[in-house]
């Protein structure tokens, strides 16, 4: 393995790597000394799960600004958390709004109550900057909408959705608003509390640097009456009841907890409270500046939806005029350890969007916390020697 080229990893939008030193710390501790799940049972590493868990819900409520931790929910993945959020809340008959823009994780979910309970959806294009007009979301609402489904930023474009504004101008209405913060949990500061908003989904192992199996979904103290478990079953609280405890977050925490994921998160968590999500926002926006400007300057490459006025996560999707997304994505990994991803990206709308879905989507690039100017200098350098004519 030695001529092989090492690693620059490109893919930090799928899920991040590497993780903060104290995270691998903290899961194998745990995996070697503690082993024990949480709540259920009475003995000191019991405890000690307890506190750690205990402990990751105000970590996570302190960096989102969700006032009470409790109404931190934690799941599998931002997918778990978006379905628990759609399926826990719109009932047959039904309509919402949302945008072709959405990951697969909102779309299906709610193509799957289309197909089979009489939901109706309506999908809002973007303006050609990629933006989703506040006016277009008060417009697509009716008198049955039961929820309103923004996503954050997309995680083929890397665009930042004005979701403030659309929560104040609909906030009249009262519906819902629901928003998929998979792609910026962790990459920009965000304050649920502060936010027109009743639920936010994000995942524990992209930005917030846990380990994959981690997801969270914050809520409103509005909704969480409103909102249905989707799964119901043993809490290690109130055994003695038939149905599912009310209080939070046990009416939506069944099952034993992926503690070795909750402990990664914890972790994870507590760099970026020490660090700062301003200070990785920052170092991702001067990564991505410098990627945009290598990519663009070079012939035969496409940098899509790359306008400077609009906000940005470190996400880009490029295309070649040699290689189909597939084909470079493999040559960059193959030849020079770049590792980023090709396809649609579970997004297919985007790509309609972009009118990329039928030849074969985008080769996405995204930076990360540990990502350096050096390897994206090397990155550059390697799209320019697959373009040397
Ligand atoms: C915007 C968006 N939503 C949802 C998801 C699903 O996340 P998870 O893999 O944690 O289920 C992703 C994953 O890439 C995403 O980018």
């Amino acid at each position: 393995m030695s001529d092989s080229p090492s690693r620059i990893y490109l893919d930090n939008g799928a899920t991040s790597w590497p993780k903060p030193e104290a995270v691998y710390e903290a899961v194998d501790r745990y995996q070697r000394e503690n082993g024990s799940p949480f709540g259920r049972g009475n003995h000191d590493s019991g405890a000690e799960v307890q506190r750690l868990v205990t402990n990751c819900r105000q970590r996570v409520a302190k960096l989102l600004g969700v006032g009470n931790p409790q109404r931190v929910i934690f799941t599998s993945n931002a997918t778990d958390s978006l379905n628990l959020a759609i399926h826990g809340l719109i009932k047959p008959g039904d309509h919402v709004v949302t945008t072709i823009l959405e990951h697969n994780s909102v779309s299906r979910p709610l193509t799957f109550r289309e197909d089979h309970h009489g939901l109706e959806v309506t999908r809002i294009e973007p303006d050609d900057s990629g933006l989703i007009t506040p006016d277009s979301v008060r417009a697509a609402c009716r008198e049955n909408t039961r929820l309103i489904s923004i996503i954050h930023a997309s995680n083929v474009t890397g665009t930042i959705q004005p979701i403030q504004q659309i929560g104040e101008l609909v906030k009249d209405l009262k519906i819902p608003v629901l928003v998929d913060a998979a792609q910026t949990a962790g990459a920009i500061p965000i304050n649920f509390e502060s936010l027109p908003i009743d639920m936010l989904a994000c995942a524990g192992h992209k930005g917030l640097l846990g380990p994959l199996g981690t997801g969270i979904l914050c809520l409103s103290p509005e909704i969480t009456n409103s909102l249905q478990p989707v799964r119901q079953g043993g809490t290690g609280t109130q055994s003695e009841l038939a149905s599912q405890p009310e209080n939070l977050p046990a009416r939506f925490e069944s099952g034993n907890h992926n503690v070795p994921g909750l402990v990664g998160l914890h972790a994870g968590v507590g760099y970026l409270l020490e660090v700062g999500v301003e200070q990785i926002q920052l170092h991702e926006q001067t990564l991505k500046h410098q990627l945009l400007e290598g990519l663009d300057s070079i012939s035969g490459v496409t940098v899509h939806a790359k306008s400077t006025d609009v906000p940005q996560l470190g996400v880009l999707s490029v295309t070649s005029d040699l290689y189909d997304p597939q084909t470079l994505a493999t040559l960059l990994s193959q030849e020079f350890g770049v590792e980023t991803r090709a396809g649609l990206h579970c997004a297919p709308g985007v790509h309609e969007w972009l009118r990329t879905k039928s030849t074969g989507g985008t080769v996405r690039l995204s930076v990360g916390p540990f990502v350096t100017l050096e390897q994206i200098e090397l990155t550059v350098n390697a799209f320019k020697t697959l373009h040397q004519f």
